[in-house]
């Protein structure tokens, strides 16, 4: 059966030409820094994110995960959005590894948290209160349908952050989404931010990585926190490799994946009963909700069966993601096949 995968972009597989340059990758001991792939794609990292520096990660979640505890201390509060990867998806690592108090700001349905909300929450100087130091953001926003926060916006609730002495740490798993959205650099979304981290295993097909980018100073103490949480890798090039030629080949079609999800939602507007917004698809995802006759899992379960994938997201909400790798033909195992 043809398989439409529409689950997540993290199910995109590299290209050839990855496989390519994985194999003949320069190789050496990044634990040692020797490694000269990931050298390059860390450089090459910082400088599309306008950032002095980077580091090579296993995984966004690992990434976001260091910048919190390169940003705070035990004890600390932060700041994220109430629909935040950081908060939903990341097993509460923030609070469980790095010893933070996390505290949600409302998020709108474009991902945005209020400026005027967002300085409320921020605790004034008190024996009793945790000291706020971190707001986290996110573009695009994967619970808000890959909504796209304009440079702007972060701008100018990285100044007011800053004015109130905190760091901002944007979480850009899929920042080149927003950047191609927005046909503006990457660096331009990244401009006021003290750290920045972002997937190279999403969209841009990659098979493992994320590069969390900031200052020397920043990495520097990124990298010991790395070696601590088990993230240092030794010849880390052979995937290095291909993230390279993720950055280097593959920002630019992103605009395709844009194009589909919107068909996808002008597509679904026409279905009875299915509540889906295609003015509000700027990126790849398309967030929607099943007739009010079937529940999520109904819905998900008999669009499997027809070899379509979507992810729940509770109630009768669907999400789905275009990527490159979602329409391809697969053959259905059967039950019980290896
Ligand atoms: C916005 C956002 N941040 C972070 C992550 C975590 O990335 P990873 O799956 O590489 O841990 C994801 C993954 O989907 C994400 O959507």
């Amino acid at each position: 059966m043809k398989i439409i995968d529409m689950r997540s972009d993290t199910i995109t597989l590299p290209t050839e030409e990855m496989r390519q340059a994985m194999y003949e990758a320069e190789l050496g001991d990044d634990v040692y820094g020797e490694d000269p792939t990931v050298n390059r794609l860390e450089e090459l990292a910082a400088h599309v994110m306008g950032k002095k520096a980077a580091l090579f990660t296993p995984s966004g979640t690992m990434a976001n995960l260091i910048a919190v505890l390169t940003h705070t201390r035990l004890g600390d509060e932060i700041l994220v959005g109430s629909e935040a990867h950081m908060f939903w998806y990341e097993v509460g690592g923030a609070s469980a590894l790095g010893g933070v108090v996390i505290r949600t700001v409302p998020n709108d349905q474009d991902g945005r948290i209020d400026p005027g909300a967002f300085e409320q929450a921020i605790r004034p100087k008190n024996i009793h209160y945790p000291q706020t130091t971190l707001l986290c953001l996110e573009n695009t926003h994967n619970r808000c349908g890959g909504a796209v926060l304009t440079p702007e916006y972060t701008s100018a609730i990285t100044q007011l952050a800053h004015q109130h002495g905190l760091r901002v740490h944007l979480d850009g798993a899929r920042i080149f989404n927003a950047a191609v959205a927005l046909d503006m650099p990457a660096s331009e979304l990244a401009r006021l931010v003290d750290s920045v981290c972002f997937c190279i295993s999403k969209g841009l097909s990659a098979p493992v990585g994320s590069l969390l980018c900031g200052t020397q100073e920043f990495v520097e103490k990124a990298r010991k926190w790395r070696k601590m949480v088990g993230g240092g890798m030794r010849q880390a090039g052979v995937i290095a490799a291909a993230g390279i030629v993720a950055l280097q080949k593959m920002v630019s079609r992103l605009v395709e994946d844009h194009v589909s999800a919107r068909h996808l939602a002008y597509g679904l507007a026409c279905i009875p009963g299915v509540t889906v917004h295609p003015e509000k698809v700027q990126t790849n995802i398309v967030n929607f909700e099943s007739p009010a006759t079937i529940s999520g899992t109904g819905f998900i379960q008999r669009m499997d069966a027809h070899g379509v994938r979507f992810t729940e997201r509770g109630g009768r909400r669907v999400r789905a993601v275009h990527s490159p790798h979602g329409q391809c033909c697969g053959h259905r195992r059967s039950p019980g096949a290896h």
